[in-house]
């Protein structure tokens, strides 16, 4: 049964930091004011689709040609992709990037502490109990918390696959992933060295880059800022940017918005992919801080 409206607002809201309102498409959103930042997330998909800290700019990046609707991704935000990543290796026909951010999911819990507002949702996708606890403060927050709920072992993968504006992407550096091997996905699946220069995007850009743990920062000269971000229980990172032609091809995208975002997703894919004894958890995060240049 999906939550309505009245109970959301009767059961989770919390006084003048967290209500329930209908957002675009009439999906259903929680909207957070606190001392901290604002933001919201949307119930479709487990959606964080904003945060802005206080006396700063939006952080995350959504396109203005995005579908708001069930069975449709929105484009932007902080997609949950679970339980595959991209295509699905054995049915070709399956979405892409898994089943769950194309659905509503339940509000489990909200709270608030001095670190700000946390909403917990949840959504099942069998073996697999997912829970999603994000935190909008100072920092954002989000953890992916699985629980293989069967007898036998299973496996699977995930990312949070976080959408950042950039004022110029041309101009964008990311750093952290320097002296690591990555897939690049661009004109096959070529495994390649990312030497010692920082990331810049000068073409399509998609790559999974290996066993990376560390922080990883991106300037973004263009608005003068710099997002810090910081994971625990994930072994890969995606950085992707469509540039034109691939923008021009996705209806959900505007065919001159790829310059002012890039996605740093914080993931366990492919050689990375989660295997859970019956019973088990996982929990994947990736913290998020904004600091001027
Ligand atoms: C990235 C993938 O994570 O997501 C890209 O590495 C993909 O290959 C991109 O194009 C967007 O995927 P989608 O399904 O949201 O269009």
């Amino acid at each position: 049964m999906p939550q309505s409206l009245d109970s959301l607002n009767q059961n989770h809201s919390l006084a003048d930091r967290l209500r329930f309102e209908a957002g675009e498409g009439g999906l259903t959103r929680a909207v957070i004011t606190t001392d901290t930042c604002t933001g919201s997330a949307y119930l479709h998909g487990g959606h964080v689709a904003s945060w802005r800290p206080t006396g700063g700019e939006e952080v995350l990046w959504l396109s203005g040609k995005s579908n708001y609707a069930t069975g449709q991704p929105i484009r932007g935000g902080v997609p949950i992709c679970f339980p595959w990543f991209g295509p699905n290796a054995n049915d070709p026909a399956a979405p892409a990037h898994g089943t769950v951010r194309t659905r509503a999911w339940g509000v489990a819990r909200t709270a608030a502490d001095h670190t700000g507002v946390t909403i917990t949702f949840h959504t099942a996708e069998p073996p697999w109990d997912v829970r999603l606890a994000v935190t909008f403060g100072k920092t954002l927050t989000t953890a992916l918390v699985i629980v293989n709920d069967s007898e036998t072992q299973a496996t699977c993968e995930a990312a949070l696959h976080t959408y950042f504006t950039v004022g110029d992407v041309k101009q964008a550096r990311i750093t952290g992933l320097s002296n690591t091997a990555y897939l690049d996905k661009v004109g096959g699946l070529n495994r390649r060295n990312q030497g010692s220069d920082p990331i810049t995007f000068t073409a399509e850009t998609d790559r999974v880059y290996l066993n990376t743990t560390a922080r990883v920062t991106l300037e973004d000269p263009a608005l003068r800022r710099r997002i810090i971000l910081t994971k625990r229980g994930s072994d890969a990172t995606v950085v992707w940017n469509p540039w034109i032609d691939k923008a021009a091809k996705m209806p959900d995208f505007g065919d001159h918005e790829w310059p002012g975002m890039c996605c740093i997703e914080t993931a366990n894919v492919g050689d990375h992919a989660m295997t859970l004894a019956p019973g088990a958890s996982h929990t994947m995060s990736a913290t998020i801080h904004a600091e001027s240049l």
